[in-house]
């Protein structure tokens, strides 16, 4: 193999947060950006030598040249195998799956998940180790450090390799195969679900669907798994081809970025059954005729019904939810008697409690649901788990959620962001906020008595390791809670979230508006954190 060694001038701005390192495409298009990081990444990572690295990504622009230098990095590196999506197209959870079944030592990732792409949109990269989930903090910490210092690459020099045929070839010495982007993932769906009840169900006009893939990653996905396989008919998906552009959408499934799907699933015209998911596949919206389903609900409700689905019928060894998600998952837990974990914001929190084997179902109030099956959030397993659930149960999806709220009573919440808010506005707040915790407890404001206030901070029981700074809650004495944390995946300026929940037992008030039910504790997070007054900004950019 003939290999480069390429001087490079070295970033100091790759520092991945949430989810990855994301950018703008230009930042990521300037002379060596990538190379420079997936450099640091391989730098930081040992034992590869040999090993299989999986590559894809949601097909957003810019995504086949960066698998391309990607390849050649990785063959210089001496990594023996790549695996990569065909036309370089893997969903966040096909792509975990792929690296645990062919036990790989590890996938990138190209995606920036739900924002938007195209040429003027984002760009990420993300590693993710061998359990197939996200390189935990140590790790990404590791790629800043060694980005910082870098400087030069290797790069191998071969032409590009044809992405678009399925096979195997061997390059200089480096196996690279080209598999099916969805074939594994799909055979996983059919070993948890219920296959055959689900064909059923929706080919007898029981279930009716529709998906919107908005036109990113799923849209090869849900061909294969709705229409293909279990018979829905084509026209159940919208927006199914993935663009580069992803046709302009803004691919976040909620009802502000969905709002077709939404304005569907309340019309008179609704199926039975209404979803969408994001831009790499990993989040998932949940509705039903007439009703909206809150992920951190959606949560709860699939660990109260696991045992429904032939892949959990054995039971749940516990269950994990991100900090800022509502308790109502706590709930089900404390009555199946099983644990459950509070972890930060990020999927990678998850991993070691998956791993060890404490957890089967985990979640985040941020549209992601996901279990055991890989280590990532997973949008489609969240759908089907819902679709057998209905046909299992038989009941619509509101009379599924009505039910839950009367047994558990209802977690009403609610978050409010504040997008491109001025960086040192954001730190102020964030300083502001770090000086109430302090005085914030035993005050009363209304019907509300502060029980605690603190910064969370995370002791991972596996492995020992404390992540700190992970966002500032309020909880008040009747159980009520308002968290306000710093987005760790926005491109621009700082994006201020507020997460606002409030426990309702009483089953005749289950049927309120959430901003309405919560307008009192909305008020107060103003007071606490002034960002309306403090940017000028009346509402908020963006309420789930
Ligand atoms: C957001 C979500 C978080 C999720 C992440 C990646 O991160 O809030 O739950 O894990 O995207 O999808 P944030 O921007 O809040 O740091
Ligand atoms: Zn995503």
């Amino acid at each position: 193999m003939h290999i480069k060694t390429i001087l490079t001038q070295t970033y100091h701005d790759q520092n991945p947060g949430t989810s990855g390192l994301r950018k703008k495409v230009s930042v990521f298009k300037q002379v060596n950006y990538l190379e420079n990081f997936v450099q640091a990444i391989f730098d930081s990572l040992e034992n590869y030598q040999g090993k299989a690295l999986v590559i894809g990504g949601d097909g957003r622009h810019f995504n086949r040249e960066a698998i391309q230098i990607i390849i050649k990095i990785a063959a210089a590196n001496g990594f023996g195998e790549l695996i990569i999506g065909q036309n370089g197209l893997l969903s966040t959870p096909a792509a975990s799956h792929i690296i645990r079944k062919y036990g790989a030592f590890g996938g990138l990732i190209l995606s920036a998940s739900h924002n938007p792409a195209g040429e003027h949109g984002d760009f990420g990269i993300k590693y993710n180790v061998t359990n197939g989930g996200p390189a935990p903090e140590k790790d990404t910490l590791a790629f800043f450090e060694r980005s910082k210092t870098l400087e030069h690459y290797q790069i191998a020099e071969f032409p590009d390799i044809n992405l678009d045929t399925i096979g195997t070839q061997t390059v200089d010495g480096v196996k690279i195969t080209i598999i099916d982007s969805v074939a594994d993932y799909a055979e996983l769906m059919q070993s948890i679900f219920d296959f055959s009840l689900l064909k059923q169900s929706i080919q007898s006009g029981y279930m009716t669907l529709a998906f919107d893939a908005m036109s990113a990653i799923t849209g090869p996905y849900a061909k294969y798994i709705f229409v293909d396989m279990l018979g829905a008919p084509l026209n159940a998906l919208q927006n199914a081809q993935p663009l580069e552009d992803f046709g302009g959408h803004h691919p976040d499934p909620n009802l502000i970025y969905a709002h077709e799907l939404a304005d569907l699933m309340f019309s008179d015209d609704a199926p039975t059954f209404g979803a969408a998911s994001d831009g790499d596949g990993d989040r998932n919206m949940i509705m039903g005729k007439g009703i909206f389903v809150t992920p951190s609900d959606s949560l709860a409700i699939l660990a109260a019904n696991a045992t429904l689905i032939p892949g959990y019928a054995n039971g749940l060894k516990g269950v994990a939810r991100s900090m800022p998600t509502s308790q109502a998952v706590d709930r089900v837990a404390k009555k199946l008697n099983i644990p459950c974990y509070e972890t930060p914001t990020g999927w990678k929190f998850f991993g070691n409690l998956l791993d060890a084997d404490k957890i089967t179902l985990c979640g985040e109030e941020s549209f992601g649901t996901g279990s055991q099956h890989v280590r990532e959030k997973d949008g489609l397993w969240a759908v089907l788990f819902w679709l057998n659930l209905v046909a299992r149960r038989r009941q619509s999806v509101l009379d599924i959620v009505e039910e839950h709220w009367q047994t558990y009573g209802r977690d009403i919440y609610s978050r409010h962001d504040y997008e491109a808010v001025e960086s040192s506005i954001a730190q102020e707040i964030m300083s502001s906020l770090r000086e109430q915790i302090q005085t914030l407890p035993h005050q009363t404001f209304g019907d509300y008595t502060v029980k605690y206030a603190d910064e969370f901070c995370y002791h991972d029981s596996i492995d020992g390791s404390t992540s700190a700074n992970q966002g500032f809650r309020v909880g008040f004495e009747n159980g009520s809670r308002i968290v306000f944390r710093l987005s760790g995946t926005g491109t621009v300026g700082a994006t201020l979230r507020i997460y606002i929940e409030r426990f309702e037992p009483d089953s005749n008030k289950h049927n309120q508006d959430p901003q309405i039910a919560l307008a009192q504790l909305i008020e107060l997070a103003e007071q606490f954190c002034r960002v309306k007054e403090r940017t000028g900004l009346t509402e908020p950019t963006v309420i789930t």
